[in-house]
C-alpha cells in the first residue's frame, strides 16, 4: 500500500525550461523544442546545411545503416565509459565541437557550454568565431579546452590567437581545414540572416511569436566576434558569408608545419581527411585528425566521416587519435564510431539545440541523453569498456557502403 501511495503522491510540478527539458527524451525532441523557441532564421542557422543538404542527410543515413551483432553473457553490470585523450581523462568518449555565434542561440553563450562540459567531464572546442573572448571561456576553469583555429588572411592575427590560446591554458589546438571558402547555406541566404539578427519587419513579427527568445537576447551582452576585435573585419555584423571572408583560401601544409612549430600542445586537423591527407597529417607532426564534414555545412555531397574512419585508421595506425563528428544523434552512433576506429565523437547541433532551450542545463541534457544511450548500447552489445568495444569492433558492427541515395533533410525528425 505504501508503495502505491508513493507512486501516486503528488509532486511539485517542474516549471518553465526544466519542464521542457524533462519532456525531451532524445535529440530529436531537443531539436523540436529548440525549433519552437528560436526565431526561424536562427533555428535554420543551427539546423541547416550547404546547398541541397545532401551531405547533411547522408551523415544521418550513414549512422542509420549501421547494424550490430551483439555478444551475450558477459557481465555488463558496470560498463566503464571513461577514456584518455591527449593525456587527459574524459568521462565518456564525447566532446563538444566548435560552433560560431553561440550568443545568438542563448545569452549564456560559450561560458554556459564550457560549464556544462566541465560538469560532465568532457572536452569543449571553442571556435575562432566565438562570441566570447577565449580568455573569458578559460576563466570558467574548464581544464579540457580546445581552441579551433581558422587560418585568417591576416597571419599575424592568426599567430596572435594561437599565442593567446596557449597563454590562457587551452590544451589542444585544432585547425579547421574545410573552410577554404564559406559553404553556401541556402537557408541562411533565403532568410537573409544577419549577425546580429536585424530588426526587419519579419523579425518584428517573429518577436510576437518568440517573446522568450527576444527578451533574453535583447537583455544579454551584444553579439560580437570577441576573439577578432582587432581584425580587419568588415564591422561586427553582416551576413555569415561576409564574416567568413576573413578566412584564407591559400592555406597549405606549410602553414600547418608553422603552426606545429608554434604550438607546444596537441595539434588536431579538422576536416574530411582522405587517407593521403591523414598520412600527411602524420608527417607534419599532428597528434590527431578530427574527421568532419562540418555537419554538412561546407562541401555538399561530401562523404560522411563515418565512411572515412576505417581508411583513416588504416593510414594512421596508432600514430594519430581519431575524432569524428557530423551526424551523431544517439549513443548508438558513438558506439558504432568507436567500434569502427574512432577515439572520440563530437557533437555540434545536438548541444546547440539544448543550449537554445535552456542554456547550460540544456547542453547538459543533450550530453546526458547521449551518454545514457551509449551506456545502454554497450550493455546490450555485451561490452564492458571502450577498449573491448574497439577490440571486438569488426565483429560487432557492420557498416554497408554509402548508397548515394538522397533523402531530403526535411524528413529528419519530422521537420518541415
Ligand atoms: C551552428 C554551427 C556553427 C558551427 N561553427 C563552426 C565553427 O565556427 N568552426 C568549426 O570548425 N566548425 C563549426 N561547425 C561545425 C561543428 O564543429 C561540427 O563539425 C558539426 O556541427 C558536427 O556535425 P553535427 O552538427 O551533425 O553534430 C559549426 C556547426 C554548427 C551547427
Amino acid at each position: 500500500m505504501r508503495e502505491i501511495r508513493e507512486l501516486v503522491r503528488p509532486r511539485p510540478p517542474r516549471l518553465g525550461r526544466s519542464a521542457v527539458l524533462d519532456r525531451c527524451h532524445d535529440v530529436d525532441d531537443l531539436r523540436a523544442a529548440a525549433r519552437r523557441r528560436l526565431p526561424r532564421a536562427v533555428f535554420d542557422y543551427v539546423d541547416g546545411g550547404a546547398d541541397e543538404e545532401i551531405a547533411l542527410a547522408a551523415n544521418r543515413d550513414a549512422f542509420r545503416r549501421v547494424r550490430f551483432s551483439p555478444r551475450v553473457l558477459r557481465d555488463v553490470s558496470a560498463p566503464d565509459l571513461a577514456t584518455h585523450l591527449f593525456g587527459t581523462q574524459i568521462r565518456a568518449p564525447l566532446g563538444l565541437a566548435p560552433t560560431g555565434y553561440t550568443r545568438m542561440i542563448h545569452p549564456g553563450a560559450e561560458p554556459a557550454v564550457a560549464r556544462a562540459a566541465t560538469a560532465r567531464g568532457l572536452p569543449y572546442a571553442l571556435s575562432t568565431v566565438a562570441t566570447t573572448a577565449l580568455e573569458d571561456v578559460a576563466a570558467t576553469g574548464h581544464t579540457n579546452l580546445w581552441f579551433q583555429l581558422y587560418v585568417l588572411k591576416d597571419r599575424a592575427l592568426t599567430h596572435a590567437l594561437v599565442g593567446r590560446a596557449e597563454t590562457a591554458g587551452f590544451q589542444v589546438l585544432e585547425v579547421a581545414l574545410d573552410t577554404a571558402v564559406a559553404g553556401h547555406r541556402t537557408r541562411d541566404v533565403r532568410n537573409g540572416l544577419t549577425i546580429p539578427p536585424r530588426l526587419a519587419l519579419s523579425t518584428l513579427l517573429d518577436i510576437g511569436t518568440r517573446p522568450g527568445y527576444w527578451t533574453s537576447v535583447l537583455r544579454g551582452a551584444p553579439l560580437t566576434l570577441a576573439n577578432l576585435q582587432t581584425a580587419r573585419a568588415p564591422g561586427q555584423s553582416g551576413t555569415v558569408a561576409v564574416l567568413n571572408d576573413l578566412f584564407d583560401p591559400a592555406v597549405t601544409w606549410d602553414d600547418i608545419a608553422e603552426l606545429r612549430a608554434r604550438w607546444p600542445g596537441a595539434l588536431v586537423l579538422k576536416g574530411p581527411l582522405a587517407p593521403a591527407d591523414v598520412r600527411r597529417a602524420v608527417e607534419v607532426g599532428a597528434d590527431g585528425v578530427h574527421l568532419s564534414n562540418h555537419g554538412g555545412r561546407q562541401l555538399d555531397r561530401c562523404v560522411s566521416p563515418l565512411h572515412l574512419l576505417r581508411p583513416a585508421r588504416e593510414a594512421a595506425g596508432d600514430r594519430l587519435a581519431l575524432v569524428l563528428d557530423s551526424g551523431v544523434r544517439h549513443g548508438a552512433d558513438i558506439a558504432a564510431a568507436l567500434a569502427l576506429g574512432a577515439d572520440l565523437c563530437m557533437i555540434g547541433r545536438p548541444y546547440l539545440y539544448g543550449a537554445a532551450v535552456a542554456g547550460q542545463a540544456g547542453v547538459e541534457r543533450a550530453i546526458d541523453l547521449l551518454v545514457t544511450q551509449l551506456r545502454r548500447t554497450l550493455q546490450l552489445l555485451g561490452v564492458t569498456d571502450l577498449t573491448e568495444l574497439r577490440k571486438l569492433g569488426p565483429e560487432l558492427v557492420t557498416l554497408p557502403p554509402p548508397t548515394g541515395s538522397h533523402r531530403p533533410a526535411e524528413q529528419e525528425g519530422g521537420h518541415v
